[in-house]
């Protein structure tokens, strides 16, 4: 069967619902940051460091091509997948992809103190960056999605039960 994707910024709970709804179905889950990291041989922030993000995002896009060809899985995306069109096209090919979305405030405040989540802009300040990225990410995002998932006012339990019933529908047309 498809797999379950999950996409969308930084900090808007694509890790803890991916598991979450991975656990309630008895899947398979990975998050491509860790496969990207294993991939690799280093933290995220050393990638950025050492080698760029130009690097980082070679190394997201082989990884998202291989996991795009497995089957019953849930994957939890990098929040900068959905701005390659190559990227979309592959998780698309067998996969439902659902957008979990928060505002600037909530995932502000979730990702401000994350020090494995190095700055995509080089600005100084967090809230400016969130502000910035996810008004020039939206079109990418929006474009990328199947389903859009608020996840503001909901738990995770709460999430992962939604798209769960919209997989379940979907799987059934
Ligand atoms: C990134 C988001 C991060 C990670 C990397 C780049 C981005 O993943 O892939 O730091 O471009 O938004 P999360 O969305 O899981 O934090």
């Amino acid at each position: 069967m498809s797999n379950i994707v999950l996409i969308g910024f930084r900090g808007t709970g694509k890790t803890v619902i991916g598991k979450a709804v991975a656990k309630k179905l008895k899947r398979g889950f990975v998050d491509s940051d860790d496969l990207v990291v294993e991939m690799a041989g280093k933290s995220i922030p050393k990638i950025f460091g050492e080698d760029g993000e130009k690097k980082f995002r070679e190394i997201e896009a082989k990884v998202i091509e291989k996991i795009s060809k497995k089957d019953n899985l849930v994957i939890a995306t990098g929040g900068g997948v959905p701005c390659s069109a190559k990227n979309v096209e592959n998780l698309k090919k067998n996969g439902i992809v659902f957008l979990l979305e928060a505002s600037a405030g909530i995932i502000f405040s979730r990702i401000q103190s994350d020090s494995n989540r190095p700055s995509l802009t080089g600005k100084k300040n967090k809230f400016g960056e969130v502000l910035h990225l996810l008004k020039e990410r939206k079109p990418f995002y929006e474009n990328a999605a199947d389903f859009r998932i608020k996840t503001e006012g909901f738990s995770v339990r709460e999430n992962a039960v939604q798209i769960i019933g919209i997989f379940n529908k979907e799987a059934e047309v």
